[in-house]
This record gives C-alpha cells, structure tokens and sequence, in this order.
C-alpha cells in the first residue's frame, strides 16, 4: 500500500474541487468578463434602437455572471472542508512516501511543488473567507484590496503548478514509473498491482 484509500479520496476530490474554483474563475475573465459582455449588451440594444448607460449594461452583465460565481462560493466552502481534512491526515494517515533526503534533485523537486501547493490551498482558504466575510470582519476598503491583490497573485501558482503536474504524471507514468497514476487510484505501489 503507498497511498490510503483517505488520502486518495482526498486528492481526488481536491483535485476536482480546486478545478473547478480554476474554472470558475476563467469563465469569470473570459465569456462571462462583465466588460466585454456589457459591450455586446450594449451594441445588441442598440441594434434594435434600445440606448443604454454603459453602467446599466455593465449591472446586467454582472447580474448574468452571478450565478456562475456563485459557484466559486460553493467550491469555495469544499476546499475549507478539504483543507481541514488534510491537516487531519498529517496527524492520522498511513500513505507511505520516501523520505525526503533520499529522493533525486528531481524528485526534491516535485515534493517542494507539493509543499508550495499546499501552503497555497490554505493561503486561498484563508483569503477567500477573509473577502467572503468582509461584512461581519468589518474590513476597511484598502485591506480588501490588498487581500483581493494577493488571492490573485497565489492564484499564478495554480495555474503553474496544475498543467505541470498533470503533465509531469503523465510523463512520468509513460517514461520510468509506471503505474504512478494507478498508485494515485487503486493504492499499490508499483510494483505490486
Ligand atoms: C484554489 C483556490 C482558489 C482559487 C484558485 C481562487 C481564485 C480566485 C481569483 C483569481 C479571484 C479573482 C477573480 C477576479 O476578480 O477576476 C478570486 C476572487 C474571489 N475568491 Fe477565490 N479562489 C480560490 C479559493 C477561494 C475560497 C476558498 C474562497 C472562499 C469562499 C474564495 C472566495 C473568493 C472571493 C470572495 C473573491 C472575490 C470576488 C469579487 O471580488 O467579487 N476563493 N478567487
Ligand atoms: C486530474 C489529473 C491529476 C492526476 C492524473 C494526478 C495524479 C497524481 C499522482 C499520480 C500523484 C502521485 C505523484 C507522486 O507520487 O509524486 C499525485 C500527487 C499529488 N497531486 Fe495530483 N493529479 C491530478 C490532479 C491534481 C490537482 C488538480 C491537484 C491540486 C491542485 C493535485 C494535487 C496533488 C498533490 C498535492 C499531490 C501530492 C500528494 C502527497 O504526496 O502529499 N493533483 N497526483
């Protein structure tokens, strides 16, 4: 056994949680940016001989994205849960991982991106709920922005990290490890499945 059915219960569902919050906000800054949206908002009325504020569309257009983003509320509340239960498997699990002294430059390499992802999801967490409790923690405008300004900046490190990885699996799994994807679904480690 290398990794516990807990923790790859945990990656998957992560994996798909963290995806999806990725997602929530690329649609967030493409087909449903409300700047562009509230242009087409705007030259369709107007086609049909309807003038409107560009603050009015720009309304409308936030309006339409908002059930979208909703969902980014949603994820939002499972990633709390998730972190909350991998800090519960540092104390409780029994995955097997080599230690790190023993792993080649590469490997080190690959553990500290680990590392980094998940400081990364707590950082988010904590961020996220900040700007998501702005009311009841009575934040002052400036200390919204700043926190705004460092989810965005944390957010860099997923879209790294997540084309990275997954391509690294891949890799990995054609090249010298084969089996690594399969370790990550049924537990065995590889050379035992
Ligand atoms: C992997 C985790 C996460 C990623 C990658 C992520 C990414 C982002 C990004 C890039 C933005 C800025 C969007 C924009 O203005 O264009 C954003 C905004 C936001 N996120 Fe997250 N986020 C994550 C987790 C969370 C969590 C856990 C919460 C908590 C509920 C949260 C709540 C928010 C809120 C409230 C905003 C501000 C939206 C606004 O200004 O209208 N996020 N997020
Ligand atoms: C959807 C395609 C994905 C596949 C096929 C995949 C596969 C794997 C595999 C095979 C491992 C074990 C690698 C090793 O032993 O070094 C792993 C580990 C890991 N994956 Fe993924 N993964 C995927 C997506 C993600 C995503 C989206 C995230 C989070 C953003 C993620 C986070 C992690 C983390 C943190 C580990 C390290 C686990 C640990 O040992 O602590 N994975 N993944």
């Amino acid at each position: 056994m290398k990794y516990t059915a807990a923790f790859r219960i945990w990656h998957w569902l992560n994996a798909i949680v963290v995806l999806g919050l990725v997602g929530t906000v690329l649609l967030r800054k493409s087909f449903l940016s409300y700047k562009t949206n509230a242009q087409i908002i705007m030259t369709k009325l107007s086609d049909i001989g309807v003038d409107i504020f560009e603050e009015d569309a720009r309304l409308i257009a936030k309006a339409i994205r908002a059930n979208m983003w909703e969902w980014h509320l949603i994820l939002g509340y499972a990633l709390a849960f998730l972190v909350v239960y991998r800090i519960a498997l540092m104390f409780f699990d029994k995955s097997k991982r080599d230690s790190f002294s023993s792993l080649d430059l590469h490997k080190k390499g690959v553990k500290l991106s680990y590392y980094f992802l998940y400081g990364a999801l707590f950082l988010m967490t904590l961020s996220g709920f900040a700007m998501y409790l702005r009311e009841e923690l009575v934040l002052a405008e400036a200390t919204l922005k700043n926190i705004k300004e460092f989810h965005e900046i944390v957010y860099n490190y997923f879209l790294i990290f997540i084309p990275l990885h997954i391509a690294g699996v891949v890799v990995a799994d054609i090249r010298d490890e084969h089996g690594i994807i399969s370790t990550m679904i049924n537990g065995k480690t590889k050379d035992n499945f």
